[in-house]
């Protein structure tokens, strides 16, 4: 008996989810923080602001629940990837702001390093490609533009970290600097295939090694909690990243299995078994999950703006009242209307990687009103989940019905949308009955770590569908659509050039 602390750091909030023994979601608290944007293609996070709402919303948790921390029989970890942080190994003062994965500032590094002639070793080693998103440049740019801070790196003084890793550092009072296979894998510094951090790849950012943190299977000791934080020492015993834990949430333990999350971004991965598949057709080679030594690798194929398009809607051009409203609105719009919305605000991803990409909005008329935008930023969504399972389908050689797409996250609530990724990609699409599928994955990897949840066949015959979309539009209008939304992209990637 007892409990999981499940521990969500995502990219615009912090959650803190209680699981009973059932894997239940008992109570969850919730706390948003500040984004920050220095300038234009910047995107940084106060490390407080993760670390206090972490604090806060664990407790909150707790108390709502009406139990105690020595209830809790381990802490799961998932959190935002790629966001990176420095800090001093003696004080924990952090040197910076963490830079976010959206954030583009070393969009010209990356060229210089691929002019260089280096993205073959990034790509054989690491499974990414040569992009800001992820960590390695970013601590490069730390460690070039943070006063003393290389010297002070290779002096030993710093350590660097995914979110994971800094939040273990902190929960545990400064004893542990480890991270997971899964976080690893996105910093570009990380041999999926080695397993070990590349001294290649950190010989060619000058980073020292030393500020590196000891890499962990997902379901291990990584520490235990101060007593004064929670109340009583509670031992922390799953991490993923937040996409790799919503795949184990999700139960796609088989390879062929497939999940796609739409939070701010949307993150399809494709469970690939022992094979690291190595993409043609942009998308990444990553690792799944990482249990009793044994890698699962997947393919990803990465979108950066799904919901945070509605966000926009909302709070940047303050059309739509709340995200809900975008359902209501895009059943009255005008479906002759052939608005198409490339929403490339922090560039685009998978599978055209161009990160110096901007949005754009293709196809106005009189006629347009908010409504067209609301229906043409939830199309946005199912025309880029087209583009990654065409990709998937080419890398995997496999007929499309071989991937029954399973999705989640807080935009897989609208049913006009998840309609609309059925009939864009022509895909049956299964929604769980549980939404909190990234905390339930990390709660899994804490629960069977302690042996208090099922092995992976049981969690995967608890797993239960609330819903199926199938396609119903005619290919006619399918085709027609899609072709839209390609020759918008060109035009968009032209513009970039
Ligand atoms: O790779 C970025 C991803 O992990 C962010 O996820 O849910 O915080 O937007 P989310």
């Amino acid at each position: 008996m007892g409990y999981i602390l499940a521990i969500d750091q995502g990219t615009t909030s912090s959650r803190a989810v209680v699981f009973d023994e059932d894997m239940t979601v008992v109570t969850i608290a919730q706390e948003e923080f500040p984004q920050h944007f220095p300038k234009p293609g910047w995107v940084e996070h106060r490390p407080d602001d993760l670390w206090t709402t972490t604090l806060t919303t664990c407790r909150e948790a707790l108390k709502r629940a009406g139990i105690s921390a020595s209830d809790i029989n381990a802490i799961g970890i998932t959190n935002q990837r790629e966001t990176t942080l420095i800090w001093d190994r003696t004080t924990g003062e952090p040197i910076h702001n963490a830079i976010v994965w959206q954030d583009r500032r070393t969009a010209d590094l990356c060229h210089k390093l691929k002019s260089d002639g280096h993205e073959d070793l990034v790509r054989s080693r690491t499974g990414l490609l040569l992009d800001p998103y992820f960590s390695a440049t970013k601590v490069k740019w730390l460690l070039d533009n943070v006063p003393d801070a290389r010297a002070r790196a290779q002096a030993g003084e710093l350590l660097f970290g995914t979110v994971d890793s800094y939040l273990i550092w902190k929960l545990t009072g400064g004893a542990r600097h480890v991270t997971d296979a899964t976080n690893a894998a996105r910093t570009m510094l990380y041999d999926i295939h080695a397993r070990d951090w590349s001294a290649d790849i950190c010989a060619v950012l000058d980073i020292p090694q030393n500020m590196l943190p000891e890499v962990l299977d997902c379901a291990a000791d990584f520490g235990e909690t101060q007593s004064d934080l929670l109340g009583a020492r509670v031992p922390i015993r799953g991490v993923a990243g937040d996409q790799q834990a919503a795949t184990i949430g999700q139960a796609c333990f088989e390879t062929g299995m497939l999940k796609a999350t739409y939070g701010t971004g949307c993150f399809a991965l494709l469970n690939t078994g022992d094979t690291p598949v190595a993409s043609e057709h942009g998308l990444l080679t990553t690792i799944a999950y990482q249990l009793d030594g044994k890698v699962t690798y997947a393919l990803e194929g990465s979108i950066f703006v799904a919901g945070a398009a509605v966000q926009w809607l909302r709070d940047g051009l303050k059309i739509i009242p709340d995200a809900a409203a975008t359902q209501e609105m895009a059943e009255q719009s005008d479906a002759d209307q052939p608005i198409i919305l490339v929403p490339a605000f922090t560039g685009l991803g998978a599978p055209y990687w161009e990160p110096e990409a901007l949005g754009a909005i293709y196809g106005l008329t009189r006629n347009s009103g908010p409504e067209d935008f609301a229906r043409a930023a939830l199309e946005s969504v199912g025309y880029q989940t087209r583009d990654l399972l065409e990709a998937m389908y080419k890398d995997m050689g496999e007929h499309p019905e071989k991937a029954m797409l399973r999705v989640d996250g807080g935009l897989s609530a609208s049913q006009w949308a998840m309609q609309f990724v059925s009939d864009i990609t022509d895909a049956p699409i299964d929604r769980p009955k549980s939404l909190e599928t990234t905390a339930l994955g990390a709660a899994w990897l804490a629960g069977s770590a302690v042996g208090m949840y099922p092995d992976q066949t049981g969690a995967a015959a608890a797993w239960r569908r609330d819903r199926q979309f199938s396609p119903s539009m005619t290919p006619q209008t399918r085709d027609r659509k899609y072709a839209a939304w390609k020759a918008a992209i060109a035009a968009t990637l032209t513009h970039a050039k």
